[in-house]
């Protein structure tokens, strides 16, 4: 499919951070129309200048557009939904996310003149907007709800081959399976799981003698390595490719490390996620539980040793 579905219509950006700033620029670079509503108080309205855009109020960028992509943390999107109901009611508007939380967990008042579509591109803004320069692009998936008209559809499709334009892994998906993998994920592996798992290796290295830059090379920066021969090897290809050591080590400790019950525990959370509760819990959390959450590494042991070795690690990737 072309660009045309998405080339023809105003699309507003609200938010210009990591990934608004990547959608503009990439839909702009495909000759799309883009308008960017940010707030006049936020660090978001002088970047869009700098970058070439005039950016307007998020009303005012609702009101002139056909589709309107809301790209703000994922706890505001509810609150400025509801804030832009008149503008978002004033004629046929095509309402767009990064993520489903808002729309899977049922924080949006379904509007007759909206349809919701979903693009989900797989990695950072700034990762999605390099792809897009050096021509690779970045796999993305699309979705829209349930009911929507075939022009929705269309609408989404183009808007994700326009901003991953490159990448020969585009898919459908659905609102449920994008939301509950993306969080279930986080949660449990690429952060969640992955950092408990270094922290608490890294310490036990300390506490038994090594030094903190030697833990931290052996049970943090070698990582990138593993998950490289991983992704170019797969799960038997790896196994076949180690040594004997690591081999026979991994085999008979790592189920000790992650032993069966952590399957019960990866379910429990993936139970919260699906029930909406870890929504509702996200979103009475506040900003002060999120800002304990931001700092807790901050003066850690683990955190000087990355700043001191920080100058040799991009070296020794
Ligand atoms: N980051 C990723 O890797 C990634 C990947 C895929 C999908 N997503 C999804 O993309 C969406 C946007 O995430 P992001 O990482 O791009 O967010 P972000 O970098 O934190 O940017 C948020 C933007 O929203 C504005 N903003 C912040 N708080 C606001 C509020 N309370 N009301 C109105 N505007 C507010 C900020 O502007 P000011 O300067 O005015 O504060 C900023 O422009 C989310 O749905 C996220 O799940 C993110």
């Amino acid at each position: 499919m072309a660009l045309e579905s998405i080339q023809s219509k105003k699309v507003a950006i609200l938010g210009y951070g990591n990934q608004g700033r990547a959608h503009a620029a990439n839909l702009r670079d495909c000759g799309v129309e883009v308008l960017v509503g940010a707030r006049e108080t936020g660090r978001a309205w002088g970047k869009a200048i700098e970058d070439g855009f005039l950016p307007v109020s998020f009303s005012k960028a609702v009101r002139e557009a056909d589709v309107v992509m809301f790209l703000l943390p994922d706890t505001a999107i509810s609150t400025a939904y509801a804030q832009l109901e008149s503008e978002l009611s004033s004629g046929p508007k095509w309402v767009g996310f990064a993520h489903g939380f808002s729309f899977q967990f049922g924080q949006l008042k379904p509007l007759p003149t909206v349809q919701f579509f979903l693009v989900a591109p797989k990695g950072a803004g700034s990762v999605l907007r390099a792809r897009f320069c050096s021509g690779e692009g970045l796999p993305t998936v699309f979705a829209v709800a349930a009911g929507s008209t075939e022009a929705t559809r269309h609408i989404a499709e183009s808007y994700a081959r326009a901003i991953a334009r490159g990448t020969s892994f585009l898919k459908e998906t659905t609102f449920q399976i994008e939301t509950e993998g993306d969080l279930f994920a986080e949660q449990v592996v690429l952060v969640g799981g992955v950092m408990e798992l270094m922290r608490n290796a890294f310490q036990t290295l300390v506490e038994n003698g090594h030094p903190p830059e030697m833990a931290f090379f052996d049970t943090c920066q070698e990582l990138t390595a593993t998950l490289d021969l991983f992704i170019n090897a797969g799960p038997s290809g790896m196994l076949a490719k180690i040594s004997p050591t690591a081999l026979y080590g991994a085999a008979t400790r790592g189920p000790r490390v992650v032993p069966p019950e952590t399957r019960a525990t990866m379910q429990l959370v993936f139970d919260e996620i699906r029930s909406g509760a870890f929504a509702r819990e996200l979103q009475s959390a506040g900003e002060a539980a999120l800002e304990k959450a931001r700092s807790k590494e901050s003066g850690s042991l683990w955190d000087k040793t990355y700043l001191g070795l920080k100058p040799y690690l991009e070296s020794a990737k």
